[in-house]
């Protein structure tokens, strides 16, 4: 077992800042005191830094066969680039086949995550429910899969009807766990697609125009309805405008459980992106779509006052060019038809650097308020919280180095993501990781990876009634 002792560093959680030094016993936080005078192997000095918990991104999509394309990094290329940008753990999503089973899902993902770098959850896409396979969810919830995402869109692949929603947000009200929702119209996108395409218009900015913001804010209000209903909490993912946010905030007023996250697109990016309907739009084509920029401020206000709880990525990148690391056309397949586009964008990397930008440096946001979204929120919403989610006695030793000096720029050039394109490229951050421990091994140091393949741990998560 090898000892670490991080000494001087200002120490971030949620709630608490101070400065103090951290001893490590092997993969665990074993104490935490000022000027402890303790042997270690390693001494890590941490002067002038801040001493955050490792974020968790608590949406990712590593290795995701979306039908003609498979999304770009695999659980070792993400992973790794996970903890480049100070996440130290990810929970991605088993997707159930429309003929399969759960179980057969989670058993595809876990042998797909083994190659990991750092610690991993899953949540259960749930894509078909006839009765028959609800014992299954009770099964999954005892094996530390204690969450489930439902589709309101995507009638191909992954829509559920309404009924079915409900009928797996009772089970899943009855046995402990949580409901995700994607929460967008499928039917009334699917009547905009048809009536685009007749009209010969393809390009990559009928997406967005195809996904109004009232499909969303509809598809948010009925999840929430339905669930309140049903009787279990529901959380919102990728909440990409203010509509979907109010309809969250409004029911968390009432006193439902209602929560949502956001993600890095819909903080920092706008519509512009896809305004001159050139191709480039293809980069930023994901599902919600990257909105107007006044939804910016809105949803920044939420993630600073709690009516939205969390950042994550939807982290789900395809490449722009064929042949790159020797990958297939992807993002390329929708270049006479922007509904064959592959959904989605990388983000992974740079979540922590894009809230620290736009939270702390630009909004006054505390440090406290910048760990809570990335980090404890997820933690605790998603059955990880204290072994992850923060520095504590007892927790993993899943610490960043984070240094207020380190300025970085944002560039596919360096990033460690298998894509060719970054959507945040050029942009400055004033302050990056230094250096990224998980479970007590220095896994980054100074932007060169130190980590192993395979070092990752599967993590069996508790209920959200625990927390
Ligand atoms: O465009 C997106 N979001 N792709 C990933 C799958 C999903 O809907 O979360
Ligand atoms: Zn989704
Ligand atoms: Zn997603």
């Amino acid at each position: 077992m090898t000892t670490t002792l991080v000494k001087g560093g200002r120490v971030i959680t949620a709630t608490d800042d101070s400065i103090a030094d951290v001893f490590i016993d092997g993969d665990k936080i074993k104490l935490i005191g000022t000027n402890l005078s303790l042997q270690a192997d390693r001494v890590i000095d941490a002067t002038n830094q801040y001493v955050i918990p490792g974020g968790i991104d608590c949406h990712t999509h590593m290795e995701l066969d979306v039908g003609a394309a498979v999304s770009s990094d695999d659980f070792e290329t993400g992973t790794m680039a996970a903890a480049h940008g100070g996440t130290t753990t990810i929970i991605d999503f088993a997707t159930q086949s429309r003929t399969g089973t759960m179980h057969a899902a989670l058993d595809t993902w876990l042998a797909k995550a083994e190659k990991a770098v750092i610690d991993y959850g899953m949540h259960m896409i749930v894509a078909n429910l006839p009765d028959s396979l609800l014992p299954e969810m009770d099964a999954l919830v005892r094996e530390g899969v204690t969450s489930f995402k439902l589709f309101t869109a995507y009638p191909d692949r992954l829509m559920l009807d309404d009924g079915t929603i409900f009928k797996a947000m009772r089970r899943t009200g009855e046995n402990g766990g949580f409901v995700m929702m994607h929460a967008e119209n499928g039917s009334v996108i699917d009547y905009f697609i048809r009536k685009f395409l007749a009209e010969g218009k393809t390009t990559p900015n009928y997406h967005p125009l195809s996904r109004p913001h009232a499909t969303e804010a509809e598809a948010t209000h009925r999840c929430i309805a339905l669930a309140e209903l049903a009787g279990v909490p529901v959380y919102i993912v990728h909440v990409s405008s203010r509509y979907a946010m109010e309809e969250i905030r409004m029911a968390r007023a009432r006193g439902v459980p209602a929560f949502g996250e956001t993600c890095p697109q819909y903080l920092a990016l706008a519509y512009e992106m896809y305004a001159d309907g050139s191709f480039d739009g293809a980069k930023f084509v994901c599902s919600p779509p990257i909105r107007e920029r006044a939804n910016q401020e809105p949803l920044w206000n939420a993630l600073a006052q709690d009516d939205l709880q969390a950042v994550a990525t939807d982290h789900c990148p395809f490449c722009m060019r064929e042949g790159y690391k020797g990958l297939p056309k992807q993002k390329e397949l929708g270049k006479e038809n922007f509904t064959k586009i592959p959904n989605g964008v990388p983000g992974v990397e740079n979540r922590m650097h894009i809230v620290y930008q736009g939270g702390v440096v630009q909004r006054g946001w505390s440090m406290n308020r910048f760990v809570q979204v990335t980090s404890t929120a997820p933690a605790k919403l998603f059955g990880l919280f204290p072994r992850k989610g923060t520095i504590a006695v007892g927790s993993d030793a899943d610490i960043v180095l984070w240094n207020p000096q380190r300025k970085y720029t944002i560039s596919a050039a360096t990033h460690f993501m298998r894509v060719d394109y970054n959507p945040y490229e050029g942009t400055i951050i004033d302050g990056s990781p230094s250096l990224v421990l998980a479970r007590g091994r220095v896994i980054f140091e100074e932007d060169k990876f130190l980590g192993k393949r395979g070092q990752g741990e599967y993590l069996k998560r508790g209920t959200y009634g625990m927390v």
